[in-house]
């Protein structure tokens, strides 16, 4: 089972170019303060010391003189450590400008209250021209390529973040904000909302999962197909389109509202509910069942479904593969 201890959301390591600079300077920042803080810390206490010693010998206190010099060699000495700092993270900044790469994946994605929309561009650059598509809350991205990232906002503040793979960008609404990330080997990578914006601002989390080329290029066809249509599911879709058909939208059925994620093939996602539990039918259940209990705050409405109409759509939506 999926659970957030199996790819924890740390920073404390790196997995791709976008964020290795940051996670050094950040190492480098936290040892630079290390040292200051101890200069300062053993300065102040030998002054101290040497303040009692020199009381006791005489009562006279230091001059103005001296404290003042002491003072401009205590700036001139900050500014040194201050000023490398600046410089190493101005560096920092021009490192990770995005790489001038024609081949680069392009995703607009866009945050709401407490979930994430991603629409991946049409993609012309392998042999055979792949149409762009939406889905939600988890994105596929092939190692080693680097991926454009377009990111706004439909209400409040958010930002996107996945620690291991690039540092935070803004999402705010009306404005589009770029930055771009790449993965140096497949795994799974967290990715969650960095900007208070309400309740369920920890529960807004999404999955990257970054592969080899060739499971990339599958997982992106197996995306733009329709959802098997036997007959045994055809009143079970039914049932889905008319109580979600009118906020959720799977790709080549009626349900095409772009209200609330898209749930083309949902059943082959790792988490549900954007992060907050495990994809199994358990918790499907328990998330239809009464959304705001495992989500308070959410927008998504407590559907008042009968026994039977809940399992057919729960049947509906594990077909979704
Ligand atoms: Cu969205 Cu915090």
């Amino acid at each position: 089972m999926v659970t957030s201890s199996t790819y924890p959301l740390s920073y404390l390591t790196a997995a791709g170019p976008a964020a290795r600079p940051v996670l050094l300077l950040n190492w480098g920042l936290i040892t630079i303060s290390s040292i200051v803080i101890l200069i300062v810390a053993a300065l102040i206490i030998g002054a101290i010391f040497r303040h009692r010693t020199q009381s006791e010998e005489t009562d006279a206190p230091m001059s103005e003189g001296g404290a003042t010099s002491w003072i401009t060699i205590g700036v001139g000495i900050s500014i040194v450590p201050l000023f490398a700092s600046m410089v190493w993270m101005l560096l920092v900044l021009r490192s990770l400008r995005e790489p001038d790469d024609p081949t680069m994946l392009r995703i607009d994605v866009t945050a709401q209250m407490f979930w994430w929309s991603f629409h991946y561009d049409d993609d012309p650059s392998g042999p055979a021209p792949l149409k762009g598509f939406t889905t939600a809350n988890e994105i596929h991205i092939p190692v080693g390529r680097p991926v454009h990232l377009r990111v706004t906002s439909a209400d409040v503040i958010h930002s996107f973040w996945v620690p291991k793979l690039v540092g935070r960008m803004d999402m705010i609404p009306g404005q589009i904000n770029e930055t771009w990330l790449q993965a140096d080997r497949p795994g799974l990578y967290r990715g969650q909302c960095g900007e208070f914006c309400g309740l369920e601002h920890a529960g807004m989390g999404f999955d990257v999962i970054a592969e080899t080329p060739d499971d990339y290029l599958a997982w992106r066809r197996h995306q733009l197909e329709a959802p098997d249509q036997t007959p045994a599911l055809q009143s079970a879709m039914s049932l889905f389109d008319k109580n979600c058909g009118s906020c959720h939208a799977v790709r080549g059925t009626m349900a095409a509202a772009p209200i609330a994620p898209d749930l083309s093939h949902v059943a082959s996602r790792l988490r549900i509910g954007s992060g907050v539990l495990a994809n199994t039918e358990a918790s499907l259940r328990l998330w239809l069942k009464d959304p705001d209990a495992v989500k308070p705050g959410t927008s998504m409405p407590r559907p008042a479904l009968s026994e039977d109409t809940l399992s057919a759509i729960i049947s509906y939506v594990d077909s979704l593969k």
